[in-house]
Order: C-alpha cells, then structure tokens, then sequence
C-alpha cells in the first residue's frame, strides 16, 4: 500500500517535471528523459522498500541460524514479508526449543549423568521397539474439548495420570485412545474419531471413544468409581458393587478392545500401554485376539491385600482379566506383594516369588513396580521453571486477604485426599499457634472432581461446612486462615501457588504415587519451600526430605505445619536440593523407558489367551 503510494507521488512529480521540461527539451532528448526519470524513481522505490527490506529480513534469519536472538523485526519488514516473517517466527521458536535440548542433552552425554530427557526416551523407544508405534489407553482423554457461548474451548482434565503420560507421547507419538468426554468432542475429531494433539502443536493422535450416558455412569460412576475406587483405597469408604455396573464396565472394556484392535490392525507385534484400573479386563480381550501384541496394564492406585481384595464380587474376573497382560506395573513393591497373595489366595496359576511372575495356562505375566512421575529434568527450559511474575501479596489481593505466609495444596474434591484431615491441622495449628493468626493463610486449589456420585457431593458439602466453620473461628477484615478455591485449576493458574507457598500439604489417607507432592518440588527451583507429605503415599517412598505425617494425626500435621514455617532456610534448601535430585533422576521419561524397555523383552508366550 505504501510502496503503490510512494509510485502515484513519484510519478506525479516526475509529470511536473516532465511538463516543464516541453518548454526547453526538443522531442527525442525529452522521451529518453522522460524515461531515465521513471526509470529511476523504480529503481530507487525498488531498493529502498523491496531490496533493503528483504536484506534486512536475510540478516535476521542469518542471526537465527547462528544462534543469535535478534530483535524483533521493524514495522516495515513486517509489513512486508508478514505472512513469511510469522513462519520464520514459529521455526525460530522450535529451532530455539531443539537446540536447547541438544545443549542439554550434550550436556547430560558428557557429564555422564544419568537423566532421562524426552530426546533420550524417543530415541530409546525407537531402537527398543523397532520404529513400531506406541497405542495408549485410558479412560480419561489428555484434551478435552468444550462449548464456551458459540466458541469451542480446549482443556487439559485435572488427572495425574494425563499430567505423567502426556509427556511421553509428546517425546514419542503414537496414539491416545480415549473416552470423548467433552462436550464439543465429536465436532473436534475427524471420519475415523480422530485428532491430532496438543492442539497447538500436534505430536500424536487422539482417538476418541463414545460411550452412551448409562454406559459411563455404569462403567465410570458405577464400577469403577464406587466399587474398585474404595476398594483399593483403603479410606475407609465403603464400596458398592451393582450387578447392572459390573455388567456395563464388561461391555465398555469389551467397546474399548474393538477400538484397540481396529487401531493395531495390520501392525506387527504392536506395542499397548492400557492404564489403570477402568480397564482390568482389556489386556485378555486385547490378547486372546491379538496374541503377537506385547500388552502392559499400569495400575495407578493402590492394591489392596487380599482380605480386603475379597469382598468384591467379581474378584476372580478382574484377575483373570489382568493376567492377560504380559507386564502388571504397580508404583511400589508393597502394591505387587499384594497383588501376587491376591492372585495367590484366589486363582490357580503358578506363582514365582523368585522373578515375580504369575503362569496361568501358559500365559506368563510380570509383576513389578514402576513408580511414576513427572517430566521434570532440572534445566532451566523446563516448564518448572516458567516466568511467574506475580509476588505473594498479588496472589491473595483478588480474594481481599493479605498474609505473611502461605500453605498449598491442588487436589481433585476426593475423599481419599485427607483435605478434612488437613483442615482439622489447621485449625489445630492455630489453635496451639495464636501468633500465626491473621498471619498464615492456606490455600486450597481443589478441582471438583465425580460430582455425580453420592459419595463424592456428600464429602464436598462437608468440606464447604468446615472451611465455613473453621474461618468463622478466626477470620479478620482482611485475613482468614483457609481461601478454598473450587474449580478447575489450570497448570499456570497454580504454578505462582506452587512458586510462592512456604509450605504445600499432602496429606492423602492413601494414594497410589501423588503427583501434586512432586510437581510442588519441580515448581521450587529455588529452593525454598517444604513439603508435608502423608505416608500413605507412593510418594513418600521416594521423597524422604519431606516432612512425613500420619494425616490420622490431626497434632502430628499441626506441628509439622509450625516445624515447616519454622525450619532455618538452609535445612529447607537442603531438603529441596535432596528431593530435586531425586525426582531428576527418577522423572517420568525413567518411568516410560523402565516399562518399554521391560515390554520390549518380553518373550511372547505360544500361549493362546482364551
Ligand atoms: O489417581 C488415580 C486416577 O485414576 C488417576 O490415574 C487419575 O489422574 C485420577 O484418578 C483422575 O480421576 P478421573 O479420571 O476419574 O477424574
């Protein structure tokens, strides 16, 4: 627009200069003259705003290529090249990405550290598997689309186990299968219910599952959720088991098994991660069809022991189920104990104590523990270490409150989180502490969570009660001692939470691993915050620098909540240093290499799963 500006003002200047040049020129010289005049005004339009411009652009993306961060682009280039310049702008910040990984991953090679990196994972799945893609399934699906007025939105669900798997495929790709559970799911996939993802950057495919409303709430409300969820969580919630339940979560296994084996159909010797404990009866289903498939089931909560494991009625078809896969992961060795007395006391097979397998009629089964957790691999590109800008005064001014310091905790609204137990600390705390009143504020960042089950409204009524009730005790104009924030918490909404809280609770009455206690230890790269950590939790086995509590023990949490606030700054550095280290070496590409690289060894039995 400018340049055809700047043309019309030349051209209109050279014409006066032309007209008066007719009084003095004779015809001949004045046409060569006419067009030297023309001719020149192109050419000094063509090298000031087409030429100057694009050696300019030429010598940012050489900045570029030589590592250099160069400014931004001026107004002019921009305009110019707009379309090219916004490319060169997204190469420029994956290029940026790659070579930071390639620093760090020379880094790692030379200072012969041991720390899994998702360039180390990809490379490790491609030689362990052959280049045969990866097929994960679960119930809850890692993008989650949904109606926002006439706009579609995205979402990620509150769920460790998106939070662990995510990564992985991210690093390797492969595909997602999953329940579409959102709401503006089916406008999103494509013919074959597919996408791919994360939406802004796609890495892997999404393969959606459709399940009717009787079918989730039988399968998910029903089976899953009221009768294995307090089954294997020991919270002292009792669990029911609906016949009509158990019949949907068959039927939805069997759905998902059709949906696995169209999606391996063709491949050799294909490669199934099925997750947790929607699916006990996937791996057979999958295996008596698919014998060449190499199938592993990871359990993400706890295993109950066998007395406990007894009372479900379906006992023996959950086991049977199970024992199709030729790897069972727990995350500790107490939850593989268990489960071998359990398949001991109920099934027949036969048991190796020696290498931990069980044979049932020839198909031989491992049992093993793969303790989870999360991408952290300590460099400073790491989302860990994301810019938070905020201060922690600006955190709690929206809510009208001001405190010296800060507790945190992130959790689903679920009865086996100990979140009462933990309110009752506080209460304690202060109690025992009147000098922390008006002075210690604690968060709490819960996402509702299986609302449509009785259980689960119960307890969230019973926790509004009590946050009501304990603030009425103690709360002042502008401070009261717990901010109870239900919603669905995304990850930037709680990292300045995890950045500036002088001490984050975990206070689980059980819990397979717990990811909040070690993303709350990634997100402190300066070191400064302690963790209260339940030793109900997988957790705890790993992170022993946290402070460690029975959440039974409302005087026990109490104290530790004062011992927190008050450990001298170079113990808490320590502490953190010691738990960073760990959770660096034992970070969720470790987890994904230890189980494929076990799945990869696996000698497929001639067995024939019936
Ligand atoms: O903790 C067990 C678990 O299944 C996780 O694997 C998952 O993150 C969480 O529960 C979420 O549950 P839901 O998918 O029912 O919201």
């Amino acid at each position: 627009m400018l340049i055809a500006f700047k043309f019309v003002f030349f051209l209109i200047c050279a014409a006066s200069v032309m007209s008066l040049s007719e009084s003095w020129l004779p015809p001949f010289p004045r046409a060569v003259f006419r067009a030297a005049l023309v001719g020149v005004a192109v050419l000094v339009l063509f090298y000031t705003d087409i030429m100057a411009p694009i050696r300019r652009t030429a010598e940012w993306v050489k900045k570029i290529r030589l590592g250099e961060t160069p400014e931004n682009l001026p107004s002019k280039e921009r305009r110019l090249l707009g379309p090219l310049v916004k490319e060169v702008s997204k190469m420029v910040r994956s290029l940026e990405t790659a070579r930071l990984a390639a620093e760090e991953e020379a880094r790692l090679r030379q200072s012969k550290d041991s720390v899994w990196t998702p360039e180390r994972l990809k490379e490790f799945v491609r030689t362990k598997l052959g280049g045969r893609p990866l097929f994960v399934v679960s119930n809850r699906e890692p993008y989650m689309h949904v109606k926002k007025g006439r706009d579609i939105e995205w979402m990620v669900p509150p769920s460790g186990l998106v939070t662990a798997i995510e990564p992985i495929l991210e690093a390797c790709g492969g595909t997602w299968i999953a329940q579409g559970a959102g709401d503006a799911d089916r406008e999103t996939v494509d013919e074959k219910d597919r996408l791919r993802v994360p939406p802004e950057d796609p890495k892997y495919t999404l393969r959606r599952v459709w399940l009717t409303p009787e079918e989730e709430e039988g399968y998910y409300y029903g089976f899953s959720n009221e009768g294995i969820w307090p089954l294997c969580h020991i919270a002292h919630t009792r669990p029911v088991f609906r016949e009509k339940n158990w019949t949907y979560y068959q039927s939805v296994n069997e759905k998902f098994a059709e949906v696995v084996l169209q999606e391996i159909d063709g491949m050799e010797d294909p490669c199934v991660l099925i997750q947790d404990y929607h699916f006990a009866l996937l791996p057979r289903l999958v295996k008596a069809r698919r014998p060449d498939a190499r199938v592993a089931i990871f359990w993400h909560i706890p295993w109950p022991n066998p007395e406990s494991f007894g009372i479900c009625p379906w006992q023996k078809e959950l086991l049977i189920g199970m024992l199709g896969a030729d790897i069972i992961g727990f995350h500790t060795q107490y939850h593989c104990n268990n489960f071998m007395e359990t398949v001991d006391r109920f099934l027949e097979s036969r048991i190796d104590y020696e290498h931990f397998t069980v044979n049932r009629e020839g198909q031989i089964t491992s049992v093993k523990p793969f303790p989870i957790s999360i991408s952290f691999i300590g460099n400073e590109s790491s989302s860990s270490a994301e810019k938070v800008t905020s201060s922690k005064e600006d955190l709690l001014k929206p809510y009208g409150l001001s405190a010296e310091w800060i507790g945190v905790g992130v959790d689903r609204l679920d009865y086996t989180k100990g979140i009462l137990e933990r309110f009752f600390a506080i209460e304690r705390f202060l109690k025992k502490n009147p000098n922390y009143q008006g002075k210690f504020t604690f968060v709490e960042l819960a996402a509702p969570s299986r609302s449509l089950i009785p259980q689960y409204r119960q307890f969230a009524d019973q926790i509004d009660k009590e946050v009501e009730r304990i603030n009425s005790l103690f709360q002042t104009k502008n401070w009261k001692p717990i901010l109870f924030l239900k919603k669905n918490h995304s990850h930037k909404d709680i990292l300045p939470f995890y950045k500036h809280a002088d001490v984050c609770l975990v206070t689980s009455l059980h819990d397979g691993m717990n990811l909040v206690a070690k993303e709350f230890v990634m997100a402190r790269d300066d070191e400064k915050g302690v963790l209260i950590l339940s030793q109900f939790t997988g957790a705890s086995r790993e992170l022993k620098d946290a402070i460690v509590v029975n959440p039974y023990d409302i005087g026990q949490t109490a104290d530790a909540i004062r011992e927190a606030l008050e450990m001298p700054l170079e113990e808490r550095a320590e502490r953190m240093k010691r738990m960073r280290a760990v959770l660096r070496e034992r970070n969720v590409y470790r987890w994904a290499a230890d189980l494929m690289g076990e799945l990869a060894q696996v000698r497929l039995s001639s067995a024939v799963v019936s």
